[in-house]
């Protein structure tokens, strides 16, 4: 079977290392991929959010099955144009409607109210509705949390520690500050606990639960600084116990893959729940219509069996018979960035010690290869997963092998896992 991956990060790449195990595949295709995704099949260099060039390049390769990684081309609705055209194609990745679910914070939130899912109390505003607003953040508890309504490349929360800054940032959202995302925001309480990521592949009736993540966010060492798209993960998360999980199943996955099918939402793919442990009770931060980046890296290792057969499951409505077997084994992800990530950073910096290392792999993200030279071409560069029978000897290879590796400007958090 011919096989078609979109995206271009570490998560592509591990998406790519997984799906070229399978004793399945024939041809491998990512688009547009990266240095690092060349190791298992053929880069093509399209526009993934243009649904006619990925379509021509479906039919040129006779692809059967497709995993979009990113959710951009998901809530644009790449699904719903691809499957008119293609009926019979499998798509891994929600149509428009349930892209809603990342696509529109106040449509998630809505859902969840709506489905009885735990999450922060909320109300949204739009600019027409300034004044009520300020009221409302008048009368919240410190601090405040703001999110702009649509996609904005995960920069579009701010938590607020008084009222008048909340106020002010409120106003310059209304305003376009994250441009049509903000057009709309939603105002929430702040919720104090510890974050996971879980994450599950649905039919949108039934769903596999996949290993359990957690990612680290800020740039700085013990969660300081700027949000980034993600610094580093670990899989399995050690306070995620059967009991903690059980809730989570009961309370959140459940209804959540029942509201889909009440509310008519159509889906079929992974769904990612940004959940937070309140005191022993899970709940939801935010909802992805996708697999998370860098927690690709260390969930999709720990998966032994076949992705390419629990994707065909997933369209062929035989997910319920199919099993998932985990590896039992620790795995940590620590990301190598470019100097001045998440802000401003050079590109085209010579990488050298970049092999796979003997305790696990090398997922590429922001890498290009110029006239047979690795070189750096992104924020995100690398990301180094390993294998330990524990957190802390999984940990130590990565941190190894990252320090081993060298580029001008690299930075990574040593500190990974630091608050298990
Ligand atoms: P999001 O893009 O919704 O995942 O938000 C980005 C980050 O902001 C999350 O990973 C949390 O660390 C934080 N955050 C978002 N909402 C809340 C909340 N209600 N309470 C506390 N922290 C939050
Ligand atoms: N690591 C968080 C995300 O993929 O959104």
């Amino acid at each position: 079977m011919n096989i078609l991956i979109l995206g271009s990060g570490g998560r592509e790449h591990a998406l790519a290392w997984k799906v070229a195990q399978s004793p399945v595949l024939d041809q491998l295709f990512i688009a547009p991929g990266n240095a690092g995704t060349k190791q298992h099949g053929t880069n093509i260099a399209i526009d993934i959010t243009d649904a006619r060039a990925v379509g021509d390049c479906i039919e040129d390769r006779t692809i059967e099955l497709v995993i979009i990684g990113p959710e951009v081309p998901l809530v644009r609705g790449i699904v719903d144009e691809l499957e008119t055209r293609f009926p019979k194609l499998c798509i891994i990745g929600p149509h428009a409607s349930g892209a809603q679910l990342e696509g529109s914070k106040a449509f998630s939130k809505e859902f969840m109210q709506r489905h009885n899912i735990p999450t922060a109390s909320y109300q949204s505003f739009s600019l027409d509705q300034l004044q009520p607003g300020i009221e409302f953040i008048r009368a919240q508890s410190l601090p405040i949390v703001l999110k702009a309504d649509g996609l904005a490349a995960g920069k579009g929360v701010l938590i607020c520690s008084d009222h008048d800054t909340a106020i002010e940032e409120f106003e310059a959202m209304l305003n376009g500050k994250f441009g049509r995302a903000s057009a709309q925001v939603v105002i929430e309480s702040f919720l104090s606990g510890i974050e996971f990521s879980v994450f599950v592949l649905t039919d949108g009736r039934s769903y596999k639960l996949l290993p359990i993540a957690k990612d680290y966010k800020r740039i700085g060492e013990g969660d300081t600084g700027l949000n980034t798209g993600g610094m580093g993960s670990v899989s399995p998360v050690p306070f995620v116990d059967e009991s903690l999980l059980a809730k989570v199943r009961e309370r959140i996955i459940e209804p959540t893959i029942q509201g889909i099918q009440a509310d008519g939402l159509k889906y079929r793919g992974f769904i990612f729940f940004g959940l937070i442990n309140v005191d022993g009770d899970p709940m939801v931060i935010e909802y992805n219509c996708r697999m998370g980046d860098p927690e690709t890296q260390s969930v999709l290792p720990r998966l032994r069996s076949d992705l390419v057969a629990l994707c065909m499951a997933t369209c062929q409505g035989t997910l319920p018979a199919q099993s998932i077997e985990i590896d039992e084994r620790v795995a940590a992800t620590i990301v190598l960035a470019s100097g001045g990530y998440p802000g401003s950073y050079e590109k085209g910096k010579a990488i050298a010690k970049a092999e796979d290392h003997s305790q696990g792999m090398l997922f590429h993200a922001g890498t290009k290869m110029v006239d047979g030279e690795l070189q750096t071409s992104g924020g995100r560069v690398l990301a180094v997963t390993s294998f330990g029978s524990d957190l802390e000897s999984a940990l130590i290879a990565s941190r190894q092998k990252a320090a081993e590796i060298s580029f001008e400007g690299k930075t990574f958090r040593a500190d990974i896992g630091f608050d298990l």
